[in-house]
């Protein structure tokens, strides 16, 4: 733990879901319930090192594309996760954002979302973001029509940065990604520009606390040089 250097945002690609049910003969939903239980524990385990940010890749804008069957599930799930972890959204202080167009989603959902959303949006230091139907050339897409609409004609790097869904948070500094897949998948592009890439073999539902700091240690001996030397 000594010399640890903690990122200040830390975004997980939660992969392997599918893979880890299969090894035990189950349906993938049964991957994605395990994979939702695990959230608890790795989201606690950041913000007690001291990291201010978490973003979790929960469904991307490709998602959709799954067997209606598994898209309900996951929605039953997500459900679950926002009606349950509230208490301790609230009572750890910890602001819940959304990246990605939630109003896509059953409106069951989009009600419990602006639930959490007012009920935390007060709390500055600690955020939960959970991106849902996301996907990051979307989003930028969907940041420079924002700019445009606006009147800008020309605009800075913080202009760019303060249009899309994580305007008022820092770039991401790791990315975690589990299940032995090396690749970023659309996720927060603008913000990983300089960020450390984690790959682990682990499968989502396998990653935990240990599993983290082996995460958080491999962050410390990078060096990060940002283009300098
Ligand atoms: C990737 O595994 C996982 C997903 C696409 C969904 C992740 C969703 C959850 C963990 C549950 C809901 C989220 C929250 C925030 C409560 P995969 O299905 O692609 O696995 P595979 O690559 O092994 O098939």
């Amino acid at each position: 733990m000594e010399g640890l250097k903690i990122p200040r945002h830390i975004g997980f690609i939660m992969d392997g879901n599918g893979r880890w049910a299969k090894q035990r003969k189950q349906p993938r939903n049964f991957g994605h319930i395990h994979g939702s239980n695990r959230i608890d524990e790795v989201v606690t385990a950041c913000l007690d090192l001291g990291v201010e940010c978490v973003s979790l890749y929960a469904f991307s804008t490709e998602n959709w594309q799954r067997p209606k069957e598994e898209v309900d599930k996951i929605c039953d799930i997500l459900h679950k996760f926002l009606n349950q972890y509230a208490k301790k959204l609230i009572g750890n202080k910890i602001r819940l954002q959304i990246s990605g167009d939630y109003t896509k989603f059953p409106k069951k959902i989009i009600n419990l979302i602006e639930k959490r959303l007012e009920e935390t949006k007060h709390f500055e230091n600690r955020t939960l973001n959970i991106a849902i139907n996301y996907g990051s050339k979307q989003e930028i897409v969907s940041a420079v029509n924002k700019l445009i609409e606006s009147g800008k004609t020309c605009v800075t790097e913080s202009d760019f940065a303060s249009a899309l869904y994580t305007a008022n948070l820092p770039d991401i500094d790791l990315v975690v990604r589990t299940s032995g897949e090396q690749r970023v998948s659309n996720f927060f592009l603008w913000q990983i520009a300089y960020a450390e890439l984690y790959f682990t073999p682990v499968l989502w539902p396998d990653f935990d606390k240990n599993e983290l700091l082996k995460a958080i240690e491999w962050y410390s001996n990078r060096d990060r040089r940002y283009g300098k030397v």
